[in-house]
């Protein structure tokens, strides 16, 4: 059996008689309830997160592979939503490369990747989480093919996770059914080079409900890689990272008693961390827009009037995210409807809920 020395193989592991593979994967985005943000190392997280696999949002990615008459640099061509995208491919290749000690085949075939998107283009929906989980499944899966032992489904989630972590750190999470954690933690078995399924909840989060208010699908103000870039001189790095471990219990004991109105508070409180702390760093950063906090001052208004269970987060961006147990769908789709389309751009609102992780495609 394959064993785990940090993921890496080599070339003599793998047969040498298959000469051409087609592989296909859709894998879905993820939102954090318990945000990554900060990081060290080879993409290794600051702190523990918890996220909520996607269902309807999510990207498919076909791969095929063929072997090339001499080992050389890796090459691809790729092409997205059926058009070639330079930008996109040129970083794909650079990831790629960066691979070759965990993924070494990748020297030894050519590689022809075709992606697409199931939410629409510019909505303001990240997809590198979706992408590049999709992308590492398909690299696996060869891989899996290829190898001359048996490779366990333990250790193919696990090494997909890994390699879908260096290109995302957030991507790690997206592969799993429900809920994922991503980084150490003693409050659960986890690690910080690849994400766990998470399955320890009650049934009142089965099937959570997210609907994302699209207040603006412009770029980002601040990449990812530029935001947690920030975190390593921030002057409240320290008080983050042990306070998103403390949010981080709180969440685990309101999921495990479904306790709706501990999980909204420490829900809330993670999603206004994330963008206190872009907001206070130096240079500073406000990614909410005014529709941001009068649909937040909304959801907030309508919970307290109504007790309905609803309660919201935000990603790296001015988008919101809106929570709610399947059993409150009739009641929030309405209030979404009457009070929030109209402060989204085009009213646009992307109903999603739960899902249940990365699945192969018929090729
Ligand atoms: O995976 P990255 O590097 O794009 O970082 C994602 C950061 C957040 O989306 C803001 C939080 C998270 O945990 O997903």
């Amino acid at each position: 059996m394959v064993q785990n020395t940090i993921f890496t193989n080599k070339s003599s592991n793998y047969k040498t008689d298959i000469a051409t593979y087609k592989v296909g994967y859709s894998s879905p985005s993820n939102i954090a309830l318990v945000k990554y943000w900060g990081k060290f190392g080879r993409q290794f997280p600051k702190n523990p997160s918890l996220s909520i696999t996607l269902d309807n949002a999510h990207t498919k990615t076909l791969v095929n592979f063929s072997k090339k008459e001499v080992t050389g640099d890796v090459s691809l061509s790729f092409l997205f939503e059926g058009e070639k995208k330079k930008s996109f491919e040129d970083k794909m290749l650079k990831f790629l490369s960066s691979i070759t000690n965990e993924l070494p085949f990748l020297l030894e075939y050519d590689l022809k990747v075709e992606s697409s998107n199931t939410f629409p283009h510019s909505s303001g929906i990240a997809s590198s989480a979706s992408s590049m989980s999709a992308l590492a499944m398909c690299l696996c899966d060869f891989e899996r093919v290829l190898s001359k032992e048996e490779v366990s489904e333990k250790y193919f989630f696990e090494k997909a996770s890994y390699i879908a972590r260096l290109g995302s750190g957030s991507a790690s999470r997206s592969l799993f059914e429900s809920m994922a954690v991503w980084g150490k933690t003693d409050l659960v078995e986890s690690s910080d080079d690849y994400a766990v399924e998470f399955r320890d909840f009650s049934d009142v989060f089965n099937g959570i409900c997210d609907s994302v208010a699209i207040i603006s699908a412009g770029e980002k103000a601040v990449s990812s890689r530029a935001g947690h870039a920030l975190m390593d001189t921030h002057p409240f790095a320290e008080t983050r990272f042990k306070s998103a471990n403390s949010n981080m219990e709180t969440l685990l004991d309101s999921l495990k008693s479904g306790d709706f109105d501990k999980f909204t508070e420490v829900v809330e409180i993670e999603a206004l961390e994330l963008h206190g702390l872009m907001m206070n760093s130096r240079p500073s950063f406000i990614l909410m827009e005014p529709n941001t906090l009068e649909a937040i001052k909304r959801i907030r208004e309508f919970r307290n009037k109504t007790g309905t269970k609803v309660c919201f987060t935000l990603d790296a961006g001015p988008n919101v995210h809106i929570l709610y147990p399947n059993s409150e769908k009739s009641a929030v789709k309405k209030f979404i409807e009457d009070e929030i389309k109209p402060l989204a751009q085009n009213g646009l609102i992307i109903h999603d809920q739960m899902g249940s992780g990365a699945k192969r495609l018929e090729c």
